[in-house]
């Protein structure tokens, strides 16, 4: 199946392309060397082919990951090839995780084409997620000496917590959305730091873990990085929400229809108590929610300044994350172009 057509995509930032062009041969050579099954299905979930195996060549991810550990490696000041293992790792662990989350979630659409069990099934995708999971781990260890070893010691921490915050966002859509049961803003931000900031800030200090970076610079840039995923999680969830299906690829009101507590969400709740008995009667608290009810959950979030709050919120953490780079002893190089990616992700979804 072709890419569904829509606006054009926005021009990638060059820092992407440049780290695209290192790092993507080794993850090609990496998948192919998985069983055939499930090695159809990953190049299908990286955007490198149809559902039968004909090449594409549609966009797929933007690789926001693998240019982190580039730039990981850069900031320390090493060159970005000692990074490109810790890059297909992560990248290997991504998509692992978002084949999986589709299947979670019931969402039937990622990057502009069918969700990998949508496309192949349940089993097989299940299947493929380990397998991706499994090459990830190997690339690593097969790092040789101290470094190889630190780093698959981390993505091990990185792998739990990931796991840790999928399983609070899956516990949250049967919490109650009023009453001491509900979810408040503080558990969101932990299960988002989890969920979505540990990966992205493993993709930073693998990359400096290989080049040999000071425990001092790995800790910074975790720190940044953690900022950044919460970030770019509640946008994420804003574009769940009100980003137009075309330019994300992805389904909309999906999150609304399966209770997701998401930012927008929590944040309307929080800002307004009436929203929360009134999200109730639109999505119910079991059984199926229907579209008309998301849309105008959709709306009622919005009057309440949800997609507001969600944006500020982005752009705080990003500032954030900004000083805590500048203050740390860093390449300023790299630091600029972490900065200049950021804004132009937030422009993304602004
Ligand atoms: C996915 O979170 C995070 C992981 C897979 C660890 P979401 O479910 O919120 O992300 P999208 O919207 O499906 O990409
Ligand atoms: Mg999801
Ligand atoms: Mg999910």
């Amino acid at each position: 199946m072709s890419a569904q057509t829509g606006p054009p995509a926005p021009a990638l930032p060059a820092t992407l392309l440049r780290s695209r062009r290192l790092v993507e041969p080794a993850l090609r050579k990496a998948v192919q060397e998985l069983h055939p099954a499930p090695r159809l299905i990953a190049s299908h979930a990286f955007g490198w082919c149809d559902e039968d195996g004909t090449p594409t060549d549609d966009p797929g991810s933007k690789g926001i990951r693998q240019a982190l550990a580039v730039l990981g490696a850069e900031a320390v000041g090493a060159a970005g090839e000692v990074a490109v293992p810790a890059a297909v790792a992560i990248e290997l662990v991504h998509t692992f995780s978002l084949v999986h989350d589709d299947i979670m979630d019931g969402d039937e659409r990622r990057r502009h084409r069918a969700s990998s069990w949508k496309a192949f099934g349940t089993g097989p995708a299940v299947l493929a997620g380990d397998a991706l999971f499994a090459l990830a781990v190997r690339t690593l260890a097969e790092v040789p000496g101290e470094r190889g070893g630190e780093a698959l010691r981390q993505l091990s921490v990185t792998l739990g917590e990931l796991v840790h915050g999928q399983a609070d966002d899956l516990q949250f859509e049967t919490r109650p959305w009023t009453g001491p049961g509900a979810v408040d803003l503080a558990e969101y931000r932990a299960m988002a730091d989890r969920k979505t900031g540990s990966l992205l800030a493993s993709a930073m200090t693998l990359g400096a873990v290989l080049a040999g970076a000071s425990p001092e610079a790995v800790a910074a840039l975790s720190r940044a990085m953690r900022q950044w995923g919460v970030a770019f999680q509640g946008l994420d969830d804003l574009l769940g929400i009100w980003g137009d299906p075309r330019t994300t690829g992805k389904p909309v009101h999906s999150d609304l229809l399966r209770r997701k507590k998401t930012l927008p969400v929590l944040a309307a709740m929080s800002l307004d108590p009436a929203v929360g008995p009134r999200l109730a009667g639109l999505l119910g608290e079991a059984g199926p929610a229907g579209e008309d009810g998301a849309r105008r959950a959709a709306e009622l979030v919005e009057a309440a300044g949800g997609r507001e709050y969600a944006l500020r919120e982005a752009r705080r953490l990003l500032d954030a994350a900004r000083a805590e780079l500048c203050a740390a002893p860093l390449a300023p190089a790299a630091v600029d172009e972490l900065v200049a990616l950021s804004q132009a992700l937030l422009r993304h979804a602004g």
